[in-house]
């Protein structure tokens, strides 16, 4: 199969076995991959994908085949997916597998990365089985549980003041490393595609997907692969995407709705404070093109969220509770329909009192 990097905007295209690239080297755009699809079976994890995929991932620790649990809620019925589960405790590990996969591919011998904890803790962890050094670039705000996760992996720290700081840092230290760049990376996009894969088959298409939004590479996936899905006319319809995000950082609303809201802080949700995701515009494009919406929550409505979801019994991180609590300020308008949430961070690598 030819499989190479392509870019959109300027058509530079190269084989993905010939050079790894971060970004278009011509044009400076994100970019994708090409390839074609076909159904066809591989194995365990993402590999059972395989045909779906532009790469599957050497090795294999248990990410991917995550479960799902429906749930009632007010007349809406719920299909929570529980990324929590993935062994380094986010659905980042899907993106992380291929990316880190690849780079050992390529011969690359370090990794470095920009992130405000997730990520950086599932590269941490992806590196040490490829027995790749990693350098992480995290914002200071970075909560110590997450630190520690990452240095336990085998981590190099650079702490910087914030996450902005980390996206411009990080690029002082590419020269011979793999830069990882996941709020860039096709390969992240691609790793959470496998979320609706496996949600069509374990469930089927829901009407709604409701994503925690930082750098779209959630969103962008899961909507990618039900795109894939359709192309293969395996499914007749898409769900509409709701993007969420917190009122502290809200770029996905701007350029949506075209204006800013004012709200409470929101700066519980670590993980979806990206003021500049350089994929905006296509998030923008698939809430357009399939009569999306984007919410915005804050910090009071996270908690009270957060605690519903342990009545549940999901252990998950206040980003992922961004979902629950936009789910209960929007519900009126989804009634008789099915909803997934993705619930994309472990609530176990923050526990504070
Ligand atoms: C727990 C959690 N949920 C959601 C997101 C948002 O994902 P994305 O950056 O792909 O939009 C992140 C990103 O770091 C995260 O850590
Ligand atoms: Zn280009």
């Amino acid at each position: 199969m030819l499989v190479s990097w392509y870019c959109k905007e300027c058509g530079f295209r190269v084989s993905l076995d010939k050079r790894y690239f971060w970004r278009c080297p011509r044009c400076g755009s994100p970019l994708d991959i090409e390839y074609r699809p076909v159904y066809e079976y591989g194995s365990r994890g993402l590999d059972r994908f395989r045909g779906l995929l532009p790469i599957s991932p050497l090795k294999y620790i248990g990410e991917g085949e995550t479960k799902i649990i429906i749930e009632k809620l007010d007349g809406v019925e719920v299909v929570f997916k529980l990324e929590y589960s993935n062994p380094s405790g986010s659905f980042k590990d899907r993106g992380t597998a291929l990316a880190i996969s690849y780079a050992y591919t390529m011969g690359y011998k370090e990794v470095v990365e920009d992130s405000s904890g997730n990520t950086g803790i599932s590269v941490a962890l992806y590196s040490r089985i490829y027995k790749l050094r990693s350098r992480i670039v995290i914002p200071k705000t970075t909560s110590r549980e997450k630190k520690c996760l990452m240095r336990m992996l085998g981590a190099e720290l650079v702490e910087v003041p914030t996450r902005g700081d980390a996206a411009n840092y990080v690029l002082s230290l590419i020269s011979d490393a793999f830069y990882v760049a996941h709020t860039w990376s096709p390969l992240y996009i691609y790793g959470a595609s496998t979320i609706s894969f496996e949600v069509y088959e374990d469930y089927g298409v829901p009407d709604v997907v409701m994503l925690p939004v930082g750098s779209g590479g959630l969103l962008l996936g899961v909507m990618k692969g039900f795109e894939i899905l359709n192309s293969l006319g395996k499914v007749s319809k898409i769900p509409r995407p709701v993007a969420i995000e917190g009122y502290s950082v809200q770029p996905v609303f701007k350029v949506v709705k075209g204006y800013e809201e004012k709200g409470e802080d929101s700066s519980l949700a670590e993980g979806i404070m990206v003021p500049n995701p350089p994929r905006l515009n296509e998030v923008k494009n698939y809430i357009d093109k399939y009569g999306g919406d984007v919410i915005l929550v804050g910090n009071s409505e996270i908690i009270k969220a957060l605690e519903e979801l342990l009545d549940l019994g999901f252990v998950v991180e206040p980003t992922s509770a961004t979902a629950y609590a936009a789910f209960k300020k929007y519900r009126d308008r989804l009634k008789g329909l099915k909803v997934l949430i993705v619930l994309t961070g472990s609530g176990l690598k923050m526990c504070r009192e």
